[in-house]
């Protein structure tokens, strides 16, 4: 059995003070979710190949909750800022909120049915996701943005539906802002299910 637990989260940097799990996702694990991928490696040939984002979590074993951080760098690739892969909770019935806690950015998310909407990151905004929609996180701001998430232990993560189709909606930079408009390369398949 679980026993209670406190932690300490750095919201500058997304540091936990004690973790169970950690990765680093770089610019070239990403190549293939930016709308052109050639820009990424024109990026890392410039500047190497960067941490684009960082995963901490805090999931004890039997625990029903995780939670964890997310730190993403900021970064452009062509018109596209730095994002993160996006997914689909494994189970549909399972959804997440996210809080950030320095930083900014955008929340993409859409609907299995193809509801699209988007919500601001900024410190102290609380996003609540609804089961069944796939989300992405994207900074749009000059700083780390940092965000703490929390989420059923058996949600699961489906990332292979967006690495396949896309998100229905990029954010790009658009006279001096972001600007969300709809994905080109969206693929609308029905074999892709
Ligand atoms: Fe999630």
């Amino acid at each position: 059995m679980p026993i209670p637990a406190g932690i300490v989260i750095d919201g500058a940097t997304g540091a936990l003070s004690s973790s169970t799990g950690h990765y680093v996702k770089s610019l070239s694990a990403l190549r293939d979710c930016y709308e052109a991928p050639a820009l990424v490696d024109a990026y890392i040939a410039a500047h190497g190949d960067v941490a684009a984002y960082e995963v901490r979590e805090y999931c004890p074993v039997g625990n029903d909750l995780r939670v964890g951080t997310t730190s993403m760098a900021p970064g452009r690739i062509g018109r596209e800022y730095f994002l993160t892969r996006g997914h689909f909770h494994a189970r549909p019935d399972r959804g997440e909120v996210y809080w950030t806690q320095s930083g900014e950015g955008l929340l993409l998310l859409h609907s299995r049915e193809g509801e699209c909407r988007n919500l601001e990151l900024r410190a102290g905004v609380c996003a609540l996701i609804p089961p069944g929609w796939a989300h992405r996180s994207v900074n749009t701001g000059a700083a780390p943005l940092v965000f703490v998430w929390t989420c059923a232990s058996d949600a699961g993560q489906d990332y292979g539906r967006i690495a396949a189709r896309g998100m229905r909606q990029l954010v790009i930079e658009q006279d001096g802002r972001p600007t969300v408009v709809p994905n080109p390369n969206y693929r609308d398949d029905d074999w892709l299910d």
